[in-house]
This record gives structure tokens, sequence and C-alpha cells, in this order.
């Protein structure tokens, strides 16, 4: 999927991270890439997180998958709406949505949910962390965005559904097939289909919090200290008063925090193992047969192309001049001479061809087997 008109520069200055932006079909031919039944198919399996949220009223129930196929056959004439979490990691056609919007780093990339409502369907005015993009999909939906919210924003008393008590919109819009709304961080909205059959795409980014960066590195940093690694004082003198803790004292127990939390090396291996953990751990994406390197060998000499899985992270961090750590699915690979512009090649790209030249080299082919045996590349189909 390509844009045919967006002005990612003018967007960047203008809107990311500050204001919402609606913007009318940009694509170059717009197509709804999933069927509404094939996405209630997504919703019945089990290790695919999905909502299904019926309306009242005055009420919103939440019930979470994976859902029975005749739930859909029992809904009534509820309004209902259902969503669907990184339903890009499992349908490639969802994925290729990602493709305009590579101007933002893969790192801050989140997954695409997808949500389908019948008519008067929606999740309720609320305000998310992150940003996003809400891509009109399938018929059209209505919305409306208000302020910024924080902390203190006054919640609705309900259990499921995170509802703002008090909404009020400052700007609405229809929108039509292929159009396109962008919502920054805690920007009130709510989007209410207009008619049956309403899909949205939204394509989420992530943004760690302050405390869950912080969390998580110490969380790290603790694996690797002993009980040994303690304050010492062999050239303790006498002070005045045995009540003081001395300057000198608090300094060095200071710099026992400091030393490990400046170290900006180890932060960025880190930050790039934790930042490429997979969504969903506990999915297996690993060929049933592993593959071997010469057999791989021969295949890319041959012309097979290979593909990122979908659901896997690639990043990576340029370290010394000729030295760049590679980043897949929480695995860190130190990628020098013939395997850089490969590391280079795997962030950028969805679909890799192999150069013949590269095909000899045995580094090359030993990162190319991992990769696949680890279930983040695969063959393109056709090869
Ligand atoms: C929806 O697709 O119904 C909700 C998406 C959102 O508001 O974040
Ligand atoms: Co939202």
């Amino acid at each position: 999927m390509e844009f045919a008109n967006f002005d990612v520069e003018t967007f960047l200055r203008d809107y990311w991270q500050k204001k919402p932006q609606l913007i009318r079909n940009p694509w170059k031919s717009w197509r709804n890439p999933l069927a509404p039944d094939e996405l209630a198919g997504l919703a019945c399996e089990d290790e695919i997180e999905s909502r299904l949220i019926t309306q009242t009223r005055d009420n919103r129930k939440v019930e979470h998958g994976p859902l029975a196929a005749s739930r859909f056959g029992k809904l009534g004439k509820k309004q209902w709406t259902l969503l669907v979490q990184a339903v890009d990691h499992h349908v490639p056609e969802v994925a290729a949505l990602l493709e305009p919007f590579r101007f933002i780093p893969n790192w801050r990339i989140d997954d695409i949910m997808v949500s389908y409502a019948i008519d008067g369907g929606g999740v309720g005015p609320h305000f998310d962390q992150y940003d996003v993009f809400l891509i009109q999909g399938l018929g059209r939906r209505r919305w409306r965005v208000g302020g910024l919210c924080d902390a203190h924003t006054k919640l609705t008393p309900h259990d499921d559904v995170r509802l703002l008590a008090a909404f009020a919109p400052t700007d609405e819009w229809t929108l039509e097939e292929g159009d396109i709304l962008y919502v920054p961080p805690r920007f009130a909205h709510d989007g209410i289909a207009v008619g049956d059959d309403c899909m949205t795409y939204s394509i989420g980014f992530r943004a760690p919090a302050r405390s869950e960066l912080i969390a998580h590195w110490c969380d790290h940093l603790l694996d690797d200290l002993s009980d040994d690694d303690r304050y010492t004082d062999p050239d303790l003198v006498t002070q005045a008063n045995p009540g003081e803790i001395s300057a000198q004292a608090i300094a060095q127990l200071h710099a026992m925090i400091t030393e490990k939390m400046l170290d900006s090396d180890s932060f960025a291996r880190w930050f790039g193992k934790h930042s490429s953990m997979l969504k969903n751990p506990d999915l297996d994406w690993a060929p049933e047969t592993p593959v071997e390197a010469e057999h791989l060998r021969s295949k890319l000499i041959a012309g097979a192309r290979l593909h990122r899985n979908p659901a896997s992270r690639f990043s990576f961090i340029r370290q010394n001049p000729g030295v760049i750590l590679l980043f897949v699915d929480g695995e860190c690979f130190e990628c020098v001479g013939e395997t850089l512009a490969l590391a280079e090649s795997f962030g950028k790209q969805e679909s890799i061809g192999i150069d013949a030249e590269l095909t000899k080299s045995d580094e090359a082919i030993a990162l190319i087997t991992t990769l696949l045996n680890q279930g983040s590349l695969a063959f393109d189909p056709e090869d």
C-alpha cells in the first residue's frame, strides 16, 4: 500500500505528537485488506487477543476472546463492536498498511488493531497513551475529538473500559473509506459507526513510560549483581558524631548506583533487546524443521527471497564506526563487514533479496540461518 499525496515533513513538523489531523484518502488506491468475517475468525483463535463490546444505553460490557463462532449469531439488536489486537502479526495484507508509515522508526511501532462495528457501535469516549493513525477501512465512522487529558481526568466508574466521565468535543469529522485520522497521545476521542460494516484499522505506537524503563532496566542490572558487591570502608576514620552519615559515605553509596545507571553502552544493548521482544512470546514462529546453512546458501544462489515475519521486531544501533548491533526478537547480533549491510537492509526492507556476492560469506549465511530458525525471517512462499 502506498500514499499518493501525503507530505511527511509537514506532518512531522505540524502534527506528530502535537495535534490531531484529518487526512482525506491519501492512498494511491485504497482497498480494504481484510473482510469482516475474516476478522471474526481471528477473534475465535486462542492465541489472538480480542474483545467484544456490547452496548446498552448507559452501559458497555466487555467479553474477552477467544470467542465462540456461534457468539456472533446471538448478538440480537444490541449495538456492538469487535476489537482484535495485533492483526498485522497474522495477516500480511494488514501488515502491508504499515509501509507508508515507515517514516517512524520500527521500535516505536506497536501493532495494528482492527475493529468492526455495526451502526452506532463504538468503544466510547476515551484517551490513549499512544499516537494512533485511525484508518477507515470499510464503511463510515463519525469521529469526535476533544482536548488533552491526563492522569487527573475523570473517568466513569466502569470496570472494563476506561471512558471519560465528561467529553467536550472540539472537532467532528465523518471518515469515509481510505480516510485517516491521526490522534496524538492523550487527546480525547470517540468514534461511532455510521451504518453497518464499519471497519477501522488503528496503527498504534509505543512510548515507554519512564517508570517502566527504570523498572525493567533495574531488573536487568540486578540479574548481574552479586551479593558480594557491597559498600566497603577500609579507610574508615573517626568522626566527631557517630550519628552522622558522612558526605563521603553518601557520595560513595550514590556512586554505587549511578555508575551502573550511567553505563550507556550496556543501556543501549539492553534497550535494543528489550524493545525488540516479541509482543506475544508464547507464539513460536520457528520452522518445524530447522534450515541448514548449505541448503539456505543454495536456495539464495538460485534467487530465493526472504521476508521478515510480520510479528518480528527488527532494529539496530550503530556502535563504533563499522559495527552495528542488530536486534531481532530480543536477540542481539554484532554485525561487521559483510553482515553490516545485511543488518541495515533487514532494518528497512520487508522483502529481502541477497546478492550473489553475499552468498559467499559464511558470516552472512550463519546470520540468516539463525534468523530463519528462530522464525524471524522466512522464505517467500513461491520460493
Ligand atoms: C475503534 O477502532 O473503534 C477504536 C479505536 C480507538 O479509539 O483507539
Ligand atoms: Co483510542
